[in-house]
């Protein structure tokens, strides 16, 4: 297994390009089961999750091309890839491969629409929680879908397709949101999504499906109307910009100190990160082009933070934060709403000398006036990003194992860190 190397100390300069959003662009390739045409989908990034995806389609009889060549060739900018799910010859997605990867699950909705029927792994539980399926589940069913569980599969039909439902969710879920409106933009008749998740990458799915023939309304609201249409076409459509990445190097920025551009960053879906690294002393400007974010010589300051579902302080950035508050001169208390089991970082970053304590969904951060480069192992993606940015920082040398977490959502970490002054290098296995 590959693992990163890095040396603290180096402060960050110069320009980082921000990649495709992976949360975005998973749902926006799982959409192209919705129609016979062709999609094409540009600035797709060069992650685990998107090879692994492209595989779970090929599974269903997705046909995906990267411009014009075979999937899984590699570049250094972002894939323009088609995706060409004519004939679905498979609706069952089987374990082997949606336990790899939760979001895979999601081919439930399109897959029920289109063919009337799906046959879909339960995920399983992971890292971060339990995250159960309940909430899909229950919006298939009031699309019209029959759905029962066989041998650890939810297995849905709705032989005469699917008819338009009032969905109520009674909590945030981003996943649950996707699946509804994909499947309801399939349905006959009018669909009424309450209590939607309001996150960018909603609205991304939606101004796609838009172009595709779908008719929707109220997305980036927590009401998404929804009127069901025969059939959807092909379409070309780029994928929105990371706003996680973008937050996630900023984190660094304010870590190390120095001055970088987040090029092609999005500062409208970001405010209140932004808004907290700069309570924490980074000096943020928001520009049409990027996001600039400096720090220079002063000190951090300690800050109280819950996460909390869009336009609330993201989940994905909450380790990153973490990490950079170690350092703050004070105690930082930080909450985590969406996720029962998200601190796995805690005793990673306190081999590199952070003091945090836990109680329950509450981290209390005590600063330290410095950390200590050390090994540290993580078990989910945004645990392992907030080592590295810990490591940027500590003394001495901190290597970080099992960077195939890093890969699964972070497209060339070592080369856009190392571009800006950091020392930090991959050790193949
Ligand atoms: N939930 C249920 N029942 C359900 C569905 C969700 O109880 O049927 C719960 C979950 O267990 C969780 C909460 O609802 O406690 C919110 O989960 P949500 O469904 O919003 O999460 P998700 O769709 O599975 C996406 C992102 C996550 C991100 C969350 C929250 C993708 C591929 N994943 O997950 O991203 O943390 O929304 O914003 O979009 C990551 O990129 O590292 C990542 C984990």
């Amino acid at each position: 297994m590959d693992r990163i190397r890095i040396v603290g100390g180096a402060p960050l300069n110069g320009v980082i390009p921000i990649s495709g959003a992976k949360n975005a662009a998973l749902p926006l390739m799982i959409a192209s089961l919705l129609t016979r045409e062709t999609l094409t989908l540009e600035n797709v990034p060069h992650l685990a999750d998107v090879a692994l995806l492209k595989r779970i389609l090929g599974n269903h009889g997705v046909d995906c091309m990267v411009q014009g060549k075979r999937a899984g060739q590699n570049g250094t900018t972002g894939e323009t890839i088609e995706l060409s799910a004519r004939d679905i010859v498979d609706t069952t997605a089987p374990y082997e491969l949606v336990s790899k990867m939760r979001a895979s699950f999601w081919v439930v909705g399109p897959l029920i629409a289109r063919m009337g029927e799906a046959r879909v792994s339960l995920p399983g539980g992971c890292a971060i929680g339990t995250r159960p399926v309940d909430l899909f589940i229950m919006a298939l069913r009031d699309l019209g879908a029959d759905i029962d569980i066989d041998g650890g599969y939810v297995v849905a039909r709705a032989p005469k397709g699917l008819r338009g439902a009032h969905i109520r969710f009674p909590k945030v879920t981003v996943g649950a949101t996707h699946v509804a409106m994909m499947a309801a933009s399939l349905a006959r008749g009018e669909t009424v999504i309450e209590n939607a998740a309001r996150e960018p990458e909603v609205i991304d799915l939606a101004s796609c499906l838009l172009a595709m023939g779908a008719k929707i309304a109220g997305a980036g609201t927590s009401t998404i109307q929804i009127e069901g249409v025969d059939a959807l076409s092909g379409v070309r459509h780029k994928v929105m910009a990371d706003r996680i990445e973008a937050g996630t190097y900023a984190c660094a920025v304010a870590m190390t100190g120095g001055e970088v551009f987040l090029e092609g960053a999005t500062p409208s879906i970001l405010q209140k990160p932004l808004e907290v690294l700069g309570e924490v002393g980074a000096e943020v400007t928001a520009t049409n082009e990027g996001i600039r974010v400096k720090r220079n010589g002063s000190g951090l300051s300690p800050i109280e933070v819950s996460t909390a579902p869009f336009p609330g302080f993201p989940t994905d950035l909450q380790a990153q934060l973490m990490a950079l508050v170690c350092r703050a001169d004070g105690t930082s208390r930080i909450r985590e709403t969406i996720f029962e089991n998200r601190f796995m970082h805690v005793q990673e970053l306190a081999r590199l000398g952070a003091d945090i304590q836990l109680d329950g969904q509450m981290a209390t951060v005590s600063g330290v006036a410095k950390l200590k480069g050390a090994e540290v192992m993580a078990t989910d993606l945004r645990a392992s990003v907030s080592l590295v940015i810990a490591g940027l920082a500590a003394e001495g040398e901190t290597v970080v194992n099992r960077v195939y977490h890093l890969d699964r959502g972070f497209e060339r970490i070592e080369q856009k860190l190392g571009a800006c002054g950091a020392t930090i290098e991959r050790i193949s296995a």
